[in-house]
């Protein structure tokens, strides 16, 4: 649906060029939740601001719908940008305009009638749960009505894209999971493609089917939620999912590891799997058929958008020679195994 070929922004400051973006690919499929991730100064709001062209990209096209933008007179991109919604942090409502006033206005500025805005903003107002607040002013709201004002806004001309910029940063974690859902249901119901920028991995990982990561202008990996996890392959990657899923070890089981075997040490695993197989009994049936104990050091569940992740740390205790055996039977069974160490004794 949108497609973005090799997108540099270059900005010029007393004669030193930045690079704002770098040879950015990337494809955003019709009604996915794509989430981008990366650092303070990473490009990300850069780069969505070049989605609808609020940034002309230095180098690069970007493709709606297969039109190319970056050639569209100003009139045609105008018609284009009625397609592509936006929200941001700071929700960016007009103080002197009530709640419905600011909801209507693309529509105003679409001419459209007095009917024809009523019906379209009668069930926005429901679905953002605002038809209470309609004659209100944005000062009277608190920080969650006045994001819903907004996505309602965005909303209003009947968007395919609806572009997120840190649309629950400035929220509080209740207010935060609210909006999410919203956007959620705004995904299902009317289609719309969303593509929401965050620095909080936590948020994004409740919301989003895919993750772009950038650093530095560049992406350095993209790839659906639960691969992102499981499976991260850049070193940023593997450092954000391992803050995220809190599978940092204690430090009194860390230091004690050892990247080589001794007589008498015990391997540690680290064992990702999802929700579906957390019901099966494998570690009962690695332990009955092949001979290995696992004493469970760590476990957790977590939630990535639909699907649950299940962590769980262990250490491999008994015989030691059917480890191998052990953990090919678990990898077969479509869980992520990787070997962390060894440690010389039992920690219990
Ligand atoms: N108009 C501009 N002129 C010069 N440099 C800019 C301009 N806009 C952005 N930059 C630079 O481009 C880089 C990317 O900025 P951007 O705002 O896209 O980052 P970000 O990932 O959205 O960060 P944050 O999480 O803090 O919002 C930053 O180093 C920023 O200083
Ligand atoms: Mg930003």
């Amino acid at each position: 649906m949108i497609k973005l070929n090799h997108i540099t922004k270059i900005y010029m400051s007393s004669d030193r060029r930045f690079y704002g973006l770098r040879d950015i690919n990337l494809t955003i499929h019709q009604g996915e939740i794509l989430g981008i991730v990366g650092h303070s100064g990473a490009g990300k709001s850069t780069l969505l601001r070049c989605i609808n062209l609020l940034e002309r990209p230095t180098e690069g096209q970007v493709c709606f719908d297969g039109q190319e933008l970056t050639t569209l007179s100003n009139a045609d991109l105008r018609l284009v940008r009625r397609q592509i919604g936006m929200i941001f942090q700071q929700f960016n409502l007009l103080s002197s305009k009530t709640v419905f006033e600011n909801i209507a206005l693309p529509l105003k500025f679409a001419h459209y009638s007095k009917s024809e805005i009523q019906t379209t903003l009668l069930p926005l107002l429901k679905l953002t749960g605002l038809t209470d607040k309609q004659l209100a002013y944005p000062a009277e709201l608190s920080g969650g009505q006045k994001q819903r004002v907004a996505i309602a806004r965005a909303l209003a001309s009947q968007p395919k894209v609806l572009l997120c910029d840190e649309a629950t940063s400035a929220l509080d974690p209740e207010t935060t999971l609210k909006i999410l859902q919203l956007l959620k249901e705004i995904n299902l119901c009317f289609e719309i493609t969303i593509v929401f920028i965050s620095h909080q991995i936590e948020v994004v990982k409740t919301i989003c089917d895919r993750i772009a990561l950038l650093d530095q202008g560049s992406i350095v990996e993209v790839a659906d939620i639960v691969n992102f996890f499981t499976a991260p392959k850049s070193d940023l990657a593997k450092k954000l999912v391992s803050l995220s899923l809190k599978h940092e070890l204690p430090s009194l089981l860390k230091n004690r590891l050892s990247p080589e075997k001794k007589m008498g040490s015990h391997a540690v695993l680290r064992i990702l799997f999802q929700g579906h197989v957390a019901a099966e009994p494998l570690i009962a049936h690695v332990m009955r058929e092949i001979g290995i104990h696992l004493n469970i050091l760590q476990a957790n569940m977590e939630c990535l958008k639909d699907t649950l992740l299940g962590i769980m740390v262990v250490e491999v205790m008994g015989d030691q020679d059917s480890l191998p055996q052990g953990m090919q039977y678990l990898i077969d069974k479509g869980l992520h195994v990787e070997m962390m160490g060894y440690i010389n004794e039992s920690i219990i």
